[in-house]
């Protein structure tokens, strides 16, 4: 097990922040947070490391970031893998390695064949040789740091099943125990996909990622426990009509709100009321808040 200062230290911290209610919390920086809104590393600290590898969920933890989120998808021999795009070619070098399989989409190649590519050179130079990592490997390294997971299921109507396949490799490696289930919350753009999580494991929080009309919140809230907007399609009067709508464990449903990358854009979407903001520079979004509480 690889544990850096960092991560020690944030280790430390664990379970100072509750499951629905983030309290005032001693950053790894030594800064203390009086606001409460959560910061989570978008497919890791992804502006300073390339995204959705085990890089970028270290540069989080490097920076006292302890929630990262990240997509999940599957190969085509059925194992999960971290990537955003559903195709290989933006991240790594499949189209060297492999140039005659484009489209280069992730369910036409083995885990064996993805394991054989660069996904960190696109980024920099010194990011050479990072691999796509699989969910297993993923969830190692989160539980390593002692972060928390906001896990997307990307795409997921490619992938029959991955919503059961995902929880239960979730639970083998311990992530649904008690402990552990106030560290995951389970996202996707898909209300199906959301609706089976909820009906597989009622006891895990779920996400649904998009700006459902205020009128249909009742509906959403039914297996959710967030609503999870774009910035740019949110205001204070969205976001506090969907705090008053009980989710799916009888509490308000929250708001992490995506993809804010600048201090004066998060201020500002803080003071709607949100309680999450999902960013690819977690530190500037943490010290702005920090400095506006
Ligand atoms: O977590 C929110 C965000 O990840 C949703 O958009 O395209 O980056 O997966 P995307
Ligand atoms: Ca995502």
């Amino acid at each position: 097990m690889q544990i850096r200062p960092a991560a020690a230290l944030t280790g430390a911290l664990i379970g100072m922040s509750a499951l629905f209610l983030p309290t005032a919390t001693a950053q790894a920086t030594g800064r203390t947070t009086h606001h409460h809104t959560v910061t989570v590393a978008h497919r890791g600290a992804s502006a300073y490391a390339p995204e959705n590898t085990l890089a970028a969920v270290d540069a989080a933890d490097d920076l006292g970031i302890d929630w990262v989120e990240n997509d999940v998808q599957r190969t085509r021999d059925g194992e999960l893998i971290v990537m955003h795009d559903t195709t290989l070619n933006r991240t790594t070098d499949v189209e060297q390695i492999f140039p005659d399989r484009a489209p280069w989409k992730i369910s036409d190649f083995t885990l064996d064949e993805i394991e054989k590519l660069d996904a960190g050179s696109w980024f920099g130079p010194e990011f050479q040789g990072e691999t796509v990592p699989t969910l297993e490997e993923y969830m190692d390294r989160v539980s390593d740091n002692h972060q928390k997971l906001l896990l997307e299921l990307k795409a997921p109507e490619l992938y029959p099943g991955i919503e059961r396949q995902t929880l239960r490799e979730l639970r083998r490696e311990g992530w649904l125990d008690h402990r552990h289930k106030r560290r995951l919350i389970v996202q996707s753009f898909s209300a199906d996909s959301m609706r089976a999580v909820h009906r597989l494991r009622p006891d895990v929080k779920t996400g649904f990622l998009g700006t459902p009309a205020v009128a249909d919140l009742p509906e959403y809230a039914e297996f959710s426990d967030q609503i999870n907007p774009s910035y740019t399609t949110i205001d204070a009067d969205y976001v506090s009509a969907v705090r008053s709508v009980d989710g799916a464990h009888g509490r308000p449903l929250e708001v992490y709100t995506w993809t804010v990358n600048d201090g004066p854009t998060a201020v500002s979407v803080a003071a709607m009321g949100v309680n999450g903001i999902i960013t690819n520079k977690p530190d500037v979004i943490r010290d702005a808040l920090d400095d506006a509480s």
